[in-house]
């Protein structure tokens, strides 16, 4: 039975499911907004309640100054992964890369897209909504993460196997637990670490997988 037949019992009246037509409208308001509000929030809330929990939280102005100092001279392609609003792939298509960002929350990639379109961007930067571990992080030879600590580890483990000798990797706040940083900049909230792949030392241990000059070709 659809909603006509609710709105079409008289006032006060119950319908043949027990609802008077006061109550179906309001039923129907509230259902509306509740449904309204779940797709609005739905996609900020969802990441806190997986296993790892990385919210929404823009790098700051002094955070970006950083990440794009750290890799100095480097060119290609670049990911951000977990991209927010997009701050960090508009400002690297900006300086000539060839940038990606990779978000859950689909809020966030269409204002990216629509960011980067504001910004004369849009050929240089684009956004695709992906979960990060399902993702396939191997054609890209600079990568950001502005992450929480509970998944350096694993993203360690996922970036080592997937990315070619010689990518480049800026943590932001959060460091690599294995890894050796080849720079770091900045302090207290602001700062990032710079670490680069090399798949020639041979370990049964991350820790002697990133090397420790700083050679920014
Ligand atoms: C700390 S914010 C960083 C935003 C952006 N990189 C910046 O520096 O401004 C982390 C972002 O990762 C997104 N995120 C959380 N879990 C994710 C997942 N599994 N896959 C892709 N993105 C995710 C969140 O929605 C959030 O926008």
């Amino acid at each position: 039975m659809g909603i006509e037949s609710f709105l079409e019992t008289p006032e006060g009246e119950k319908s043949s499911s027990g609802l008077t037509k006061k109550g179906g409208v309001l039923l129907g308001v509230f259902g509306g907004l509740f449904v309204g509000i779940y797709t609005l929030t739905g996609p900020f809330l969802a990441p806190a309640i997986r296993k790892i929990c990385l919210p929404f939280l823009p790098a700051s102005s002094a955070q970006m100054k950083n990440v794009f100092k750290a890799l100095g001279s480097r060119s290609g392609s670049l990911l951000d992964i977990g991209s927010g609003d997009g701050r960090i792939v508009i400002e690297a298509a900006r300086q000539g890369y060839k940038a990606s960002g990779i978000e859950l929350n689909m809020w966030l990639v269409l204002y990216s897209r629509w960011a980067a379109r504001q910004a004369g961007m849009n050929k240089m930067a684009t956004f695709k909504r992906q979960d990060l571990w399902k993702s396939d992080v191997s054609p890209y030879n600079n990568v950001v993460i502005f992450g929480v600590r509970q998944m350096m580890e694993p993203l360690e483990q996922k970036l080592e196997k997937e990315l070619v000798q010689d990518s480049m990797v800026v943590a932001c706040r959060f460091h690599f637990p294995n890894w050796q940083p080849i720079l770091t900049l900045g302090e207290g909230v602001d700062r990032v670490w710079l670490y680069r792949i090399n798949k020639s030392s041979i370990s049964s241990k991350t820790t002697n997988k990133c090397d420790s000059t700083n050679n920014q070709s």
